[in-house]
């Protein structure tokens, strides 16, 4: 069903894609931006925008939905409205499900159910290997042929070289990129938090930089000898924005992610707040690291080295938090935080808006050939003839952090009563409205 007309009225479009910043109207007429100055036969509805910034909905490269299988964690729904919440239009979904996604089958499942009840477009990513379990291929030609974007074993690292040297060639005869969870376990020896002396200090074992920077250099050297891509996913330390630097300079067919959480925590935050340590909602892998690493982080971010902000969106039930430490599941709830927490480098002076922007936006739709890969010209961007995919923000709304106001089901973030500058007002993916907090 083709959805009415809107038209946004007064708002300043930035739209890093199309290199737009400027006030102006923006149109969207059956699920597609309209050409500028198109009229509608029918009236339109209308969104005040004036004073606020109207911009492409954004895109995250990875987020966990949780089902099947852990529906008690999120769900398609939850999730997806979680990320209308965030401004998110389109989210990529990570395959460490249960079962994991290695089958048309279960790819086909995600798909249905995103057709019934998401708030946003939902993409799938395949399985590198079957079950995840590293030991052989999943059905890669299948899972490509059933729409998957890419292949990940998300959550593991797929030690056997000799089998990600093999991931790389078929996904490359495939057209599409390998997705790295790079952290060498055998390194990490079962590591919580990282290697310093904060966990020294809390008697934690710790997972050294290494552990991320030996698979990167691995993966890249595969990619270089396969012609594979490789897209890094939450990249966390200075070493491997370093290590992907060289290698795009060297024309490695790579690419790479950074959360919100690597550009804005450090490892001290595991000491808690109010002399409470060892806070379970900052276990999260890769484990959040130095000073060094997160400037390290925001250099890559605006240099391009790092293509993309991807939320790493890994809720989990209170009782999976609710423990020791080194027992809690990894990951933090992220979509509804993302944008905000990428705003503070803009309110702190350290990218621009647009560059912002740019890496919610076109940036991850850039990386992974998204539009080609969906067939949707102009994702990411607000080119006429683009999805009418569309964020409204209040760039100066300052609001507080409250777990219990998340529209997803996870509630585990560290950010509880963060103070954030910066709210998503209203949400329209393909043409709907998928949040209005206009008119609540
Ligand atoms: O912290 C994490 N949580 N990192 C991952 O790679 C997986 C994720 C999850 O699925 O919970």
């Amino acid at each position: 069903m083709a959805a009415e007309p809107l038209l946004i009225t007064g708002g300043r479009i930035i739209d890093p894609g199309t290199g737009t910043d400027a006030v102006g109207d923006l149109l969207l007429i059956d699920g597609r931006v309209a050409v500028p100055g198109a009229r509608t036969a029918t009236a339109a509805r209308t969104i005040d925008a004036r004073g606020l910034v109207v911009a492409p909905g954004l895109i995250d490269l990875h987020t966990h939905l949780r089902e099947p299988g852990q529906e008690y964690k999120e769900t398609i729904a939850s999730g997806t409205r979680a990320a209308a919440r965030g401004g998110f239009t389109t989210v990529c979904a990570m395959p460490n499900t249960d079962p994991a996604i290695d089958n048309r089958a279960v790819v086909e499942y995600i798909q249905r159910t995103a057709a019934e009840v998401a708030a946003a477009r939902v993409l799938v990513t395949g399985a590198i290997t079957r079950g995840r379990a590293g030991k052989q291929l999943a059905e890669m030609g299948e899972l490509a042929a059933a729409g998957c974007i890419g292949f990940s074993d998300d959550g593991t690292y797929v030690v056997d070289s000799g089998l990600m040297r093999h991931a790389l060639e078929y996904a490359r005869a495939l057209g599409l990129p390998v997705l790295d969870h790079a952290e060498d376990p055998v390194i990490a020896a079962g590591g919580v938090m990282h290697e310093g002396w904060v966990a020294t200090r809390l008697g934690l074992k710790g997972t050294p930089a290494a552990a991320e920077e030996a698979a990167v250099a691995r993966d890249l050297q595969l990619a270089a000898l396969t012609g594979g891509h490789i897209h890094i996913q939450h990249v966390s330390t200075a070493g491997a924005v370093d290590l992907v630097r060289t290698a795009k300079a060297r024309g490695v067919p790579v690419t790479a992610e950074v959360t919100p959480h690597h550009l804005t925590l450090t490892h001290e935050a595991v000491l808690g707040r109010d002399t409470a340590p060892y806070d379970t909602s900052c276990r999260v892998n890769p484990p959040l690291r130095t000073d060094r690493d997160v400037e390290a982080c925001i250099d890559g971010l605006r240099d391009g080295t790092i293509d993309a902000v991807a939320t790493d969106h890994a809720p989990h039930a209170t009782t999976d938090k609710l423990c020791e430490f080194d027992l809690a599941a990894p990951g933090l709830t992220g979509l509804e935080t993302a944008l905000a927490l990428v705003l503070r480098l803009v309110h702190a002076g350290r990218i621009s808006f647009a560059e912002a922007l740019a890496r919610l936006t076109c940036g991850p739709a850039r990386a992974l050939r998204l539009a080609e890969r969906t067939g949707l010209t102009g994702l990411g961007t607000l080119a006429a003839g683009a999805p009418a995919d569309v964020v409204v923000i209040d760039p100066d709304r300052i609001w507080t952090v409250q777990p219990a106001a998340l529209a997803s089901k996870g509630k585990n973030t560290p950010f509880d009563g963060w103070q954030l500058t910066g709210q998503v007002l209203v949400t329209v993916a393909s043409g709907t409205v998928t949040y209005n907090a206009l008119e609540n």
